[in-house]
């Protein structure tokens, strides 16, 4: 009997040891961390940089950030880049995904004029990092308009894609020889609805029900101007790709009723379906339930037409297929019902057209910001489902990260159980058959948190914003991180046995 136990024991321990050895992450999988300009940079006004909506916004009117902070200095990667560098080294990332601030490389927004010292800044930045063998992951846009180009409409303007097809051309001619992975927009939705629909983002445009479709179909547009000028004139010499990056949150029917599951549907469709589906989808052209829905809640509001823009059939072919990979930032989960846990919602508004509840169950953990929680299978759910609707698209996870509190201080348990979760949901979509190719963790650094300002902390390392130099120091969850990196294994008892960072050999 004891001997039976005994080999069980022994049995189930190898299987056990087996079953982890087998889930490893391959050897080219790109791990990486990423950030965005407006929010490391600082350098706001350096030499001729022009201005941009956040640098606007937060001057003319500092109480709409919740601690009157803003991105003027942040980090201060502008002066400090080499450091950046050292700590991408530290802890031996394949890759690093970062965004270019568009009026620090076109100060009037439009392509008649070059900043020769903002160009120097990003070739400095991609040398140090090519130098060590980092392959830089690059967003042309995150968030920071010129302010030139918000005067004359933004997003809102049919001039749109053509100013952004001009930008991108200069960015690929005078990086494209050494950059070969590109993504066009960071997060659409958060540009259109929060910036054009609602005031949670700049350029606090209040058009509810109406600026996130114009939005929308213009950023689109502008996605595949880029992509076709990439492809047509850049690739078949730089020979890199390009692709978009969408948040997308995992949104789940809270039944398995019929009505649920149409309400989880429409909720995907007006959160990412927007975006995703005149570029991935096999008809093209934005989501069908959704469009329906406000075509028909527009007539009925008195408009004399859909609030929601149509593509043309010339149109939908441009963009259908205009992308080399989908980018996917990913944080949260949330239940949807048809009925229940709906709000008072602004007439007309997306979430009006949409109209269902959104729930999280309270044993859910939930992070220092409000949005973000640690849901079960949440990457698994995301990415399986952008596998079967989209055709097995070539994905990236292009941000996954857990906020804290300033004090919480150095050993961050919290934030290194996500990303366990997370890499672990990762593994599981991998042998889902999910064409995964890389995870970029949010972020590097603290830095300005938007509207958060520096109240909430996303870093493996710790930015002392006190502190002129801007010290960084590292979180125990970047050894966590390291070493899952080195080892493409997650181990789930694995401790730092210091926390002193090094370089490893080979770095
Ligand atoms: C935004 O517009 C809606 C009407 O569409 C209005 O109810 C709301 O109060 C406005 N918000 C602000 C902050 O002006």
């Amino acid at each position: 009997m004891k001997l039976f136990v005994v080999i069980s024991l022994f049995l189930v321990g190898c299987s056990a040891l087996t079953t982890k050895q087998e889930r490893r992450f391959p050897d080219d999988f790109l791990f990486g961390t990423a950030t965005a300009a407006y929010q490391i940079e600082g350098g706001w006004n350096a030499d001729d940089k022009g201005e941009s909506i956040w640098d606007r916004m937060t001057h003319s009117n500092p109480t709409v950030i919740k601690d009157l902070s803003n991105g003027d200095i942040t980090s201060d990667t502008y002066n400090n880049y080499k450091r950046d560098v050292e700590m991408m080294r530290e802890l031996g990332l394949d890759a690093y995904r970062f965004s270019l601030s568009w009026s620090r490389i076109l100060p009037n927004g439009l392509a008649n004029k070059v900043s020769e010292a903002g160009v120097a800044f990003y070739n400095n930045y991609i040398d140090e990092m090519l130098k060590y063998g980092i392959t830089p992951m690059v967003t042309l846009y995150h968030w920071d308009l010129p302010q030139k180009l918000q005067d004359l409409g933004g997003f809102m303007s049919p001039l749109f894609p053509e100013w952004y097809e001009d930008y991108a051309r200069i960015v690929f001619e005078l990086f494209g020889d050494r950059v070969k992975h590109w993504i066009t927009f960071n997060e659409p939705r958060e540009i259109c609805y929060e910036g054009y629909d609602w005031i949670s983002k700049a350029p606090q445009v209040n058009a509810t029900g109406i600026g996130v479709y114009r939005c929308a179909k213009n950023l689109v547009m502008a996605h595949a101007r880029a992509y076709h000028a990439y492809k047509n004139d850049f690739a078949p010499s730089q020979g890199g790709v390009c692709g978009i990056t969408i948040s997308v949150n995992w949104f789940g029917p809270k039944t398995d009723s019929e009505e649920d599951q149409f309400a989880a549907e429409l909720k995907r469709q007006g959160e990412w379906g927007l975006f995703a589906e005149p570029i991935f989808s096999e008809d093209g052209g934005f989501p069908k339930e959704l469009s329906e829905k406000v075509a028909q809640k527009s007539i009925e509001q008195g408009y004399p037409r859909s609030r929601m823009p149509e593509f043309t059939d010339d149109e939908k072919a441009f963009v259908k297929g205009s992308a080399d990979f989908f980018g996917v930032n990913h944080y949260s989960s949330f239940l949807i019902s048809a009925t229940e846990d709906k709000e008072e919602y602004v007439v007309p508004s997306l979430y009006d057209d949409v109209d269902v509840g959104s729930y999280v169950p309270g044993d859910w953990p939930t992070a220092a910001s409000s949005w973000l929680n640690k849901a079960p299978d949440s990457i698994l759910n995301a990415l399986t489902h952008l596998k079967n609707k989209y055709n097995s698209p070539v994905i990236y996870i292009t941000e996954n990260g857990w906020s804290t509190s300033p004090g919480d201080g150095l050993v961050d348990d919290d934030r290194i159980s996500y990303y366990r979760a997370s890499l672990e949901s990762a593994l599981d979509a991998l042998d889902a058959g999910v064409n995964l190719k890389g995870y970029m963790a949010w972020s590097l650094m603290d830095n300005f948190e938007w509207m958060e300002g520096f109240t909430e902390r996303f870093g493996l390392y710790h930015v002392d914003f006190e502190d002129p130099a801007r010290t960084r120091t590292p979180r125990k969850s970047a050894f966590v991180y390291k070493q899952i990196i080195k080892t493409r294994v997650i181990d789930h008892e694995y401790e730092p046995s210091s926390m002193t960072m090094t370089i490893d050999e080979g770095h």
